[in-house]
């Protein structure tokens, strides 16, 4: 018989500055409605990501088979089915980042905002049990209407007191991934070069991508950049209308998860360079408590917020800008209201 080499254990951390952080491939993710649309394709691009140690996910139903058969996949990380509300809490102990696309997709004909009624519910359940189980986490809140579940996350985790607003996340990586996509295509650019900053909100008209911050610096005739906009703002109903009644985005948003994660992991791990579009608290619109714009990732989540990036808007992403803000603060404080009654 031959001896075996064996390799010696990777450390379980490593330091970055002054800080200890767990070691590349030691993060624990938790995907909670891990077996819908968007959370089977995310759950395997997040089975795939070297950053990864422990997959947990968690749904109402069907986890069983999707454990089974994502766990059959030969790369490291290690996936856990839980479900039911009694398993929460092993699901979500010691996870770093949980991801939530728990909830109703919508169909032909309404808007996110007829998902409020069922969505809001989940949310708020779902994120309770995080402020109990997993109150360091980062949460990403992907289930829609974005506008208000991530007002309802937060206000759920201050009734539980342990809100840090620099850890929770509305996913509106989507709205830049398909701004990325239409312009390359518009301007025959190569796709990976091209970045487009989202702000504002996730639904119609408060999505508002700024083309003239777009990089590379391109120029846009106003033909071009009315109807950009348009399409990066009802790219969703695109979707919505072509699956007919099938449900929303779920490739396409597993995909965006899946950078927002990977994102999200490069600056827990002291990665100091990592900068993405996100719905966060902040005062880069001060009458908006709530916001997507660019933000810098780091080990504690959120680290700056790049409100400079509003500055020196053109004239139609000023007005829209403007026009954008009652509609948007309406969301915030349906979701605020619904969380404080509903304490
Ligand atoms: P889906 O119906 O295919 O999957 C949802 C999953 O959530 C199901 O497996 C369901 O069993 C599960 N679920 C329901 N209640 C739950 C609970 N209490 N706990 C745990 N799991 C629960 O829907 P989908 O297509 O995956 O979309 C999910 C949500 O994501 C929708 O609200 C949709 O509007 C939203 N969405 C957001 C974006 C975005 O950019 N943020 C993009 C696409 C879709
Ligand atoms: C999207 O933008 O694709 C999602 O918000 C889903 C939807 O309802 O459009």
């Amino acid at each position: 018989w031959r001896a075996v080499k064996l390799r010696p254990r990777r450390r379980p951390w490593r330091r970055a500055g002054n800080r200890v952080v767990a070691q590349a491939g030691s993060y624990k993710v938790a995907i909670l409605g891990a077996a819908g649309g968007i959370g089977q394709p995310l759950s395997l691009l997040v089975k795939m990501s070297p950053l990864v140690s422990a997959l947990h996910l968690y749904d109402i139903a069907n986890v069983d088979g999707v454990t089974a058969d994502l766990g059959h996949c030969n790369t490291p990380a290690k996936v856990a089915g839980f479900t039911g509300k009694e398993e929460l809490a092993g699901c979500l102990a010691g996870v770093d980042v949980v991801v939530i696309p728990a909830g109703v997709p919508r169909k032909p004909g309404m808007t996110r905002d007829d998902l409020f009624s069922i969505n809001a519910g989940i949310v708020r359940e779902l994120v309770e049990a995080v402020a109990d189980y997993a109150p360091g986490a980062l949460v990403h809140v992907i289930s829609n209407p974005v506008n208000s579940t991530v007002p309802i996350a937060a206000e759920v985790l201050k009734q539980k007191g342990v809100y840090d607003p620099r850890k929770l996340f509305g996913v509106t990586t989507l709205d830049v991934v398909r701004a990325n996509t239409f312009v390359a295509e518009m301007k025959g650019l190569p796709l990976a070069d091209v970045d487009v900053p989202v702000v504002g909100g996730h639904a119609a008209a408060t999505i508002l991508p700024l083309l003239s911050k777009a990089r590379p610096k391109t120029s846009f005739t106003d033909e071009e950049v009315e109807a950009l906009t348009r399409r990066i703002q009802n790219a969703g109903t695109e979707v919505v209308e072509a699956k007919a009644g099938g449900g929303s985005a779920t490739l396409s948003m597993a995909y965006a998860a899946a950078r927002f994660l990977e994102a999200s992991l490069r600056g827990l791990d002291g990665d100091g360079d990592v900068y993405e579009c996100s719905y966060v608290q902040c005062q880069a619109v001060p009458e908006l408590p709530f916001f997507a714009c660019r933000v810098k990732l780091g080990m504690d989540g959120v680290e700056e917020v790049a409100a400079a990036e509003l500055r020196g808007l053109t004239g139609y992403e000023a007005r829209a800008l403007e026009a954008l803000k009652p509609q948007l603060k309406k969301s915030i404080d349906k979701g605020v209201a619904y969380a404080q009654q509903q304490p």
